[in-house]
């Protein structure tokens, strides 16, 4: 039995996709948790590029099972065309699954988030793809529409009918017109189409892990989007921390052996919301351009700044982090001097320890401790000894600061560009 977790430690787009298509092949099984399609997860296999919104990012072994998990909220026309997309490209999706018990993202979901995001208002800069709604029906437990009211056509269609009936009033306040018989008409075709990948994914993983068969749990977002734990409201509506695992897939915490933190060698961040050492300038800048930091699902430059470890140590603990995976560390070369966040200043008084209240955070002064940068271009180092000496004095400080031991270094996008410590 082994059930690795693998979760951004940050703000999310860490290079999550690519560990995990990596991972996959010593893998059994793969499980995304939580969120829906705000998630974007590029894979490169040589020339080829995948970008994943809601399907795994294992699916690219055919031999290995893939299961969008019970905490997952599914815009089923999304996961259509994904699969579409990768049937046209040649690839046999008959290993994906779905967990009957997660919740659908439906059109007046995706209105609801649009008007939330008026300009008139404070924005969150949300991806504009229904998911805060679709948690807030779920929870509101009387509207939400679930997979397994996909199996038959009559189950659908009352629910939908009976939602579109009882919001009327509202959904014509928030600018959602659409008509029933429309709308049921899409879904009862839709729901053809994903049928048979609907099951018990609870009860499968379970029987999977004590078969003794290895599985992987995909997070998607990042430690500091996380509802409860991150730098709400500027957050997303899932937990993101790597409990979330267990109860979005439904499974105990014993089942659990790593819990694998992805992060970037500096920082980014999408959308509003504070971030200490973002980079308002020409570093800023030059992290963007050589990292290429545009959003995979909207496009929107990324935020960028230096790392920050006092954000991290709190990530450390929020996950129960085992072990470290640094990405993008390839980007770092050709910097005279890189930094490195190892402390807040706060009322004058230097801390390591991360405020909980956003408020303080918005206000924090990073405390830096600079390293000498490198020239050499390490995306084709294949060994940790043969990374340059600065390089290395950059990943030990992570490491010893953390008390964690890093993992894997990756050096560019593909599956080549990675060197297992
Ligand atoms: P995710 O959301 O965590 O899966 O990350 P994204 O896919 O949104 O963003 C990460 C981007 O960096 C993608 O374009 C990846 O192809 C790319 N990437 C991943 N690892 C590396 C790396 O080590 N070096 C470089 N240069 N790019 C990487
Ligand atoms: P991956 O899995 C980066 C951000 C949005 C916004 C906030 C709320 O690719 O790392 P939402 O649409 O979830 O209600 O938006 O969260 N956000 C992400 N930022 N990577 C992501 O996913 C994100 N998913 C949501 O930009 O600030
Ligand atoms: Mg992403």
């Amino acid at each position: 039995m082994s059930g690795t977790i693998i979760i951004g430690t940050q703000f999310g787009d860490e290079g999550k996709g690519k560990l995990i298509d990596y991972l996959t092949e010593e893998s059994d099984i793969v499980v995304r948790f939580q969120g829906g399609n705000n998630a974007g997860h590029t894979i490169v296999v040589d020339n080829d590029i995948y970008k994943f919104h809601l399907i795994p990012s294992g699916i690219l072994y055919e031999n290995k099972t893939v299961i969008i998990g019970s905490g997952v909220v599914i815009d089923t026309k999304v996961l259509c065309k994904e699969i579409e997309s990768l049937e046209k490209r040649g690839h046999k999706i008959n290993n994906l699954y779905i967990a009957g018990n997660a919740h659908a993202i439906m059109p007046w979901h995706i209105a609801l988030d649009r008007h939330e995001e008026n300009p008139r208002k404070d924005k969150i800069g949300t991806t504009g793809r229904g998911i805060g709604p679709a948690y807030m029906s779920k929870t509101g437990r009387s509207d939400s529409i679930r997979m397994y009211d996909f199996l038959t056509d009559e189950r659908l269609s009352s629910r939908i009918f009976s939602i579109l009936k009882n919001n009327r009033n509202y959904f014509e306040m928030i600018g959602f017109n659409g008509n029933a018989d429309e709308i049921i008409k899409e879904y009862i075709a839709i729901a053809k189409n994903i049928r048979p990948l609907i099951y018990d994914a609870p009860t499968f993983i379970n029987n999977e892990l004590d078969k003794g068969q290895k599985v992987l749990f995909e997070g998607a977002q990042g430690t500091f989007l996380d509802i409860d734990h991150g730098t709400y409201p500027f957050v997303t509506s899932s937990n993101t921390v790597a409990s979330a695992a267990c109860a979005g897939s439904g499974i105990g915490p014993n089942k659990i052996t790593d819990v694998l933190g992805i992060t970037k060698a500096y920082m980014t961040r999408v959308g509003e919301g504070p971030f200490p050492t973002e980079l308002d300038n020409d570093t800023g800048k030059k992290l963007r351009d050589k990292g290429k930091e545009y959003g995979t699902t909207t496009g929107r430059s990324r935020r960028c700044g230096w790392l920050d470890l006092v954000m991290l140590n709190h990530s450390k603990n929020l996950n129960g982090l085992t072990e470290l995976i640094i990405t993008k560390l390839d980007v770092l070369s050709g910097f005279n001097t890189l930094k490195i966040c190892r402390e807040y200043m706060i009322d004058k008084q230097n801390t390591k320890q991360f405020p909980g209240d956003p408020y303080i955070l918005q206000n924090v002064t990073p405390v830096y401790q600079e390293f000498a940068g490198w020239n050499e271009d390490i995306s084709a180092v294949k060994k940790y000894d043969d990374l340059p000496d600065n390089t290395k004095k950059y990943l030990e400080f992570i490491s010893s600061y953390l008390n964690l031991p890093i993992k894997i270094v990756s050096v560019g996008p593909g599956r080549k560009e990675t060197i297992v410590l």
